[in-house]
């Protein structure tokens, strides 16, 4: 399994509308165990392929606990049942340092193929439920800033900028040892 390289804002890559997957063959099963360690590597809840600058529908999350684990690969993943509304605060890890509250729906039903190829149906609700719109969002090249208000993604898009302008402290080290 490979850590692969997550895409951040504003790459063009994160706009590309996802195809669906064709077969869930040997290759796909290396991009959700890639997938899965790079989440768990950059401590994120979820990621889609489109992160990785790969247009294909997978996402996979985890909304569990250390102690409990709740690993779950959505390939071609489809919401057909959607219900109430919820504001959750959000953070994205092609967009680093910055979060939001977005509207979503409160609950949601998906289908999906899982890792083996096999058709499931996921009823979700709380954080998943989040996940999966935020996930799913990703396929068709929306970011969870693209879900504001205008003047909310503006701010919060001049934020991002503002962290990404802070050069990292062990930068600034590294160039006061190489005076
Ligand atoms: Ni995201």
């Amino acid at each position: 399994m490979t850590v692969r390289t997550v895409l951040t804002w504003p790459d063009r890559r994160l706009l590309q509308t996802a195809e669906p997957v064709e077969a869930v063959d040997e290759p796909i099963k290396t991009l959700v165990a890639d997938m899965f360690e790079t989440m768990y590597a950059e401590r994120g809840v979820g990621l889609a392929a489109t992160q990785l600058g790969i247009p294909l529908q997978v996402v996979v999350l985890d909304c569990g606990t250390e102690d409990d684990p709740q690993p779950l690969a959505l390939i071609n993943p489809n919401i057909v049942e959607r219900d109430g509304e919820v504001v959750w605060n959000e953070g994205c890890l092609s967009l680093p340092g910055i979060t939001a509250e977005v509207e979503r729906a409160k609950t949601v039903v998906v289908e999906a193929l899982d890792e083996e190829g096999r058709q499931i149906r996921v009823e979700a609700s709380g954080l998943t439920a989040v996940c999966i719109q935020h996930e799913l969002d990703h396929l068709i090249g929306t970011l969870y800033v693209d879900r504001l208000g205008k003047l909310e993604r503006l701010s919060a898009l001049s934020d991002y900028d503002r962290a990404r302008a802070e050069p990292p402290r062990v930068a600034e080290a590294d160039v006061e040892e190489a005076r």
